[in-house]
């Protein structure tokens, strides 16, 4: 990222699964540490070297390169189980960077009760009050770290502590699960033992991060943030309660990790060329139908982390303009333009009605009813995966990332054009916006 700040925080300004991975993955050659800040094993965050492929839930995208330090900081939930999995995935692809790896010690441990409640709550819940969720035990973790019941890697690596913590805790989850649901309990010893075991693999990477931070900071060295989920999934400003447990935005990366929000310098936000969500709520774009069905086919839209199909639908420029303010996103990286390709016409909404009454801002309940005025801009019909800059691209591929720029207030500073590294055109200088908003007379 060519800026003269010298951090950078990337973020999703949808509802996940932007591209974050391979953004980062692309980014992190410029920076010395990688850190994740919110979120847990229910993201997936795919990066594709060549043939291979990757998908990180806990890791930092980072992870593949030697000589990145990486961190998982205080507002991660951290379950063991998935992170050793992830690590010993890596090492039978022969990448063994376990020891550049630092995980906060005041990171909230995801247990098999959480997991256990997630499903149950999920399976009890009325059609209209399902979230979605990828059952990893997110919300139920988080929820007990707010109730100050959580378990904490620096309990988990302290055997006597531990015990007694989870002792007093399962207590209260089992009656939980039989009482309130009707489910099974679980049982002490097995989870202790496990556990135990996680514990030893994993203590002589855990310690002070937001320390570590600030000594990198003071020694100069780069850091590069790499946010979870979408803004859109935000537990306080995104789509409640069709959200995720933490802050996804760039509002998480304080409190996260204990480094100062405002040192970081520059917030990238990350957008598909279209929208997707998976799960439960509300999708002012959705398309249920075949042009949907296309571009869930031709984006490969399904989960990295539950292999659920994802929704699709046109890019929804009121949600951006949303995001971006929140976020104070400086400039955007626009993912998967190669999936409209084929397209004739590619659709925005640029407002939305409900019952006939025009919606300009991002609602704070987004209303069932609620239906996008589109505008519709030239397809191009042409492959554009092997463009290297900017002039490659077709005219109304440009047009289009030009409109984009225009109508969010916020230059492009990154374009995507496939999954792999290489599909990357950087710009140099930024795609700034125009008059074209206020040109246009969309806006007051
Ligand atoms: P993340 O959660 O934001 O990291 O995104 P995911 O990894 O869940 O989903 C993004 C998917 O799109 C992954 O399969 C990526 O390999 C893929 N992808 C990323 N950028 C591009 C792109 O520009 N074009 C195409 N066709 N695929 C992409
Ligand atoms: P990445 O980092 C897309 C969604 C779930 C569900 C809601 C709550 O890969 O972009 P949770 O399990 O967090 O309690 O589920 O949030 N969700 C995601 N959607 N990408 C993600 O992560 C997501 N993480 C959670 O589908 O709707
Ligand atoms: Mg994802």
């Amino acid at each position: 990222m060519p800026n003269q700040s010298k951090h950078l925080c990337v973020v999703g300004i949808q509802w996940g699964d932007e591209g974050k991975g391979k953004v980062v993955d692309v980014l992190s050659s410029e920076f010395d540490v990688v850190v994740r800040y919110q979120g847990g094993a229910n993201a997936g965050h795919t990066v594709k070297i060549g043939e291979k492929e990757y998908v990180f839930h806990l890791l930092p995208s980072g992870i593949l390169q030697a000589d990145k330090v990486c961190v998982i900081g205080n507002g991660v939930v951290i379950d063991p189980r998935a992170l050793i999995e992830e690590l010993d995935q890596l090492r039978k692809s022969g990448i063994e960077h376990e020891d550049n790896l630092w995980i906060s010690d005041r990171a909230h441990v995801v247990l098999p009760y959480h997991r256990a409640l997630d499903q149950a709550r999920e399976t009890a819940a009325s059609a209209g009050g399902k979230i979605g969720t990828t059952l990893r035990g997110i919300g139920p973790c988080y929820t007990d770290k707010a109730a100050r019941l959580g378990i904490r890697m620096i309990d988990l690596i302290d055997a006597e502590r531990f015990r007694t913590m989870l002792q007093r805790n399962l207590a209260l989850k089992n009656a939980e699960l039989s009482k309130v649901y009707g489910g099974q309990t679980l049982e002490f010893e097995p989870i202790l033992e496990e556990y135990l075991r996680y514990a030893d693999r994993l203590r002589p990477r855990v310690r002070d991060i937001s320390e570590l931070l600030l000594r990198a900071e003071r020694e100069g060295r780069r850091i590069l943030f790499e946010g979870a989920q979408g803004s859109l999934l935000d537990v306080d400003l995104g789509t409640y309660p069709y959200v995720t447990s933490s802050n996804t935005s760039f509002l998480g990366l304080g409190a996260g990790t204990g480094f100062s929000q405002r040192r970081v310098g520059t917030v990238l936000g990350i957008t598909k060329a279209y929208s997707t969500r998976v799960g439960e709520g509300p999708f002012p774009t959705e398309l249920k139908d075949a042009t949907g069905d296309r571009l869930r086919a031709i984006g490969n839209e399904f989960g990295a982390t539950t292999g659920r199909p994802r929704r699709c639908g046109w890019l929804d420029m009121v949600a951006i303009r949303y995001a971006v303010q929140l976020g104070d996103i400086d400039a955007l990286a626009i993912t998967k333009l190669d999936v409209l390709d084929g397209f004739e016409e590619v659709r925005v909404a640029m407002s939305y009605q409900l019952s006939g009454k025009p919606i300009e801002s991002f609602p704070t309940v987004l209303d069932p009813g609620l239906e996008p005025n589109y505008v519709a801009l030239p397809g191009w019909k042409k492959p554009i995966t092997d463009a290297k800059k900017l002039e490659d691209l077709p005219r109304p591929t440009r047009d289009y990332l030009q409109f984009i720029a225009d109508e969010s207030g916020c230059p492009i500073s990154m374009v995507s054009v496939g999954k792999d590294r290489s599909a990357t055109i950087q710009l140099r200088p930024w795609l700034e916006p125009g008059p074209g908003r206020a040109a246009r007379g969309v806006h007051a």
